[in-house]
């Protein structure tokens, strides 16, 4: 039996990359999936591959830093599948690297509203979902939130990124703490350098020695597969974890250790 056999699951920037990898996973572990993404059409290539497999999903197109969105992607997901087991909060962004000092304040908000926001935003409304229902198996719900390395060393060039990714893991220990006598989890994946189109673009938008600076912190060079991500946060919100709260858990092969 899968770990998440008739649980429900929901998973933002699922049209792409981690995202899309591990909604795959909880479909296959037995989840129906709501496949979150501000890309509609990246979320419907998703819940097809799901389709194609035998799994259940569908699409919802969702801009997480809109806070109506964002009620409504929770309100949509409880409406189809009658309530909310775990939800992975993985949409994110990346930007181009500035110096400290020239780094432009809409690039900073522009990071903050989906890399730290967007994570608030959807915690807060699944956690009020989460809230309302009954324990099935060991908890009410499970969270599992997409951070990064930079919630443990900085991105270089990128301290908005390493600031939203930090911030995400510090909103993680309050649910944590919050929520545990309700019997909901919050952990968070602080994934390495993974090979996806935002890791393609950062190397595109910085050019070849930022690409060469980070490769060079990759254990023997070989980029984390999106695939390796989802299978530790699949884990993470499944039953089989069940004493696991409030830890953010490094997928980098040892990358962070360098
Ligand atoms: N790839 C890496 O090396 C790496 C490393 C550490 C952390 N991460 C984190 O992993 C997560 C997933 O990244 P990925 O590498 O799979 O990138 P990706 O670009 O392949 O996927 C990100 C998805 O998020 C969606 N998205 C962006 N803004 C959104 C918004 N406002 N609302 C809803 N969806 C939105 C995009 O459309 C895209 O489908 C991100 O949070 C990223 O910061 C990635």
């Amino acid at each position: 039996m899968g770990m998440h056999e008739g649980r429900a699951a929901l998973v933002t920037g699922a049209g792409s990359g981690i995202g899309r990898a591990s909604a795959q996973i909880f479909a296959r572990e037995g989840a129906r999936v709501a496949v979150v993404d501000l890309d509609e059409a990246g979320a419907r290539e998703t819940v097809d591959l799901i389709a194609s497999e035998g799994g259940e999903a569908f699409a919802l197109a969702v801009d997480v830093a809109d806070e109506a969105q964002v009620e409504s992607m929770v309100a949509a997901t409880v409406e189809r599948f009658g309530r909310l087991d775990a939800a992975m909060n993985n949409a994110g962004i990346t930007s181009p690297s500035f110096q400290f000092h020239e780094m432009p304040l809409e690039e900073w908000h522009r990071m903050l509203a989906v890399n730290l926001t967007g994570v608030f935003l959807c915690m807060k409304h699944e956690l009020a979902q989460m809230v309302t229902q009954d324990v099935l198996g060991a908890g009410r719900g499970t969270i599992c939130n997409t951070a990064s390395g930079a919630a443990v060393v900085p991105a270089p060039g990128q301290p908005h990124y390493t600031a939203a990714k930090h911030g995400v893991v510090g909103l993680m220990k309050n649910v944590a703490q919050e929520y545990a006598s309700q019997k909901i989890r919050c952990n968070s994946v602080l994934p390495g350098i993974t090979d996806t189109a935002m890791l393609r673009a950062s190397f595109e938008a910085n050019g070849p020695e930022h690409r060469k600076r980070l490769e060079a912190t990759v254990p023997g060079g070989v980029l984390v597969r999106p695939e390796e991500i989802g299978e530790t946060a699949v884990w993470l919100c499944s039953d089989r974890a069940s004493r696991v709260n409030g830890q953010g858990v490094i997928v980098d092969g040892g990358g962070v250790l360098r």
